[in-house]
């Protein structure tokens, strides 16, 4: 009998943590057997200190959260997905990788570490081909920033018909982004706030590095330069990016809106939480919005769609708009997927065969 792997989720009592819980409760492939804490969830039910708008899954609903050092994490779990903060996750994700714990991150430590793929199954799964062989420890995976994530997806299946020189993107970000509790309600409320620590940088560095190509154990980062400006607004999910190109070729517009429609990559690998196809195109006036966008996407891949509108092509300029779910695809959502293309590559070695 082939069994799921046993997960672990890092940072549980998060906002990160809890969108794991929920993705992974029910999965084919791995399950949550551990749910580790910080210091304010630890020791608590995760219905407890439950905060995300969908139901608590019935089966962790009782499980309680604990304190963990990585050795005991190893001593319970094969697989760690982890949602701790930047600062936190480094040594932490490192022991587990050296005790042979696989590790699908989503803090942004590892993220500059030229031998770590960056990873979005459908954008640059050759990536993983940087990855050491033969090394006794086990790999550490990282999802990029929740923004270059919608962003990436959305220049994947154009770069090659534009050929795209520069690339000026306006972010109206979730609050959810900023974890729980987040934003305070008194600096958000009627407000936009045109500033969020770290984020332009995060976007300029990581869109080219996951548009680029590996050569032998380095990726060369895409020649697009990305000129961010990113503000906070008061919605809970989805980050809406305005997004404006300057090509250097000059398709037509249906040969744009065409790569983008047929841009399925994963189409032949069933993997569980890919959604199919990882783009969806709006035709209406005022799509995309984060009310009404964010969960595109069906089954075990809801909220992994990306959604693009307002598409305007006036040579050699294109613009449109895109909507992303900061916490599903550009988090947990992000790095179940990525475990589940690592499974599928035969990176995670055999499954668990335990019997019963
Ligand atoms: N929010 C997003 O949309 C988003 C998207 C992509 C990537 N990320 C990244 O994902 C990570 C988590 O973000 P988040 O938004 O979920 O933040 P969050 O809501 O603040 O959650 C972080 C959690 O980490 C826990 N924690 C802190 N130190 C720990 C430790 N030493 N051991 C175990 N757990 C510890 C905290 O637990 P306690 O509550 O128990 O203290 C907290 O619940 C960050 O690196 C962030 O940059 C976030």
């Amino acid at each position: 009998v082939t069994d799921r792997r046993r997960a672990a989720v890092l940072g549980a009592g998060g906002y990160i943590g809890q969108e794991f819980a929920r993705m992974l409760a029910d999965h084919p492939y791995f399950d949550p057997v551990l749910l580790v804490s910080g210091d304010r969830t630890g020791g608590r039910r995760l219905e407890e200190v439950w905060h995300l708008a969908e139901e608590v899954p019935a089966a962790l609903r009782s499980q309680r959260l604990v304190a963990a050092t990585p050795k005991a994490v190893a001593a319970e779990a094969d697989i760690a997905f982890s949602a701790l903060p930047g600062g936190v996750a480094v040594p932490v994700e490192s022991a587990l990788s050296r005790l042979g714990v696989a590790v699908f991150s989503n803090a942004s430590d590892h993220r500059a570490d030229p031998g770590r793929p960056l990873l979005i199954p459908e954008v640059n799964p050759e990536h993983l081909g940087i990855l050491p062989r033969g090394s006794r420890s086990a790999p550490i995976i990282t999802n990029p920033n929740c923004s270059a994530t919608g962003l990436a997806i959305a220049l994947k299946p154009i770069v090659r018909p534009l050929d795209p020189r520069t690339v000026h993107v306006a972010t109206y970000q979730a609050l959810s982004g900023a974890g729980f509790p987040g934003v305070a309600s008194l600096s958000i409320a009627d407000n936009v706030v045109p500033f969020i620590a770290g984020e332009e940088e995060k976007l300029a560095r990581e869109t080219p590095q996951l548009l680029g190509s590996p050569r032998g154990r380095r990726i060369v980062p895409a020649a697009i330069t990305i000129h961010p400006q990113c503000a906070r607004v008061g919605v809970r999910e989805g980050h809406l990016e305005a997004v404006t190109v300057l090509a250097r070729r000059r398709p037509t517009l249906a040969e744009i809106t065409s790569a983008w429609r047929s841009f399925d990559p994963l189409a032949g690998l069933a993997l569980p939480s890919a959604p199919h196809p990882p783009i969806a195109l709006r035709a209406e006036a005022d799509r995309p919005q984060p009310l009404r966008d964010r969960w595109a996407g069906e089954g075990r891949a809801r909220g992994m769609q990306v959604v693009l509108g307002r598409v305007r092509w006036t040579p050699p300029t294109l613009r449109f708009f895109l909507l992303s779910h900061n916490a599903v695809r550009g988090g947990a959502g992000g790095s179940v997927l990525n475990a589940e293309l690592a499974e599928a590559k035969g990176i995670l070695g055999a499954r668990p065969s335990r019997g019963r």
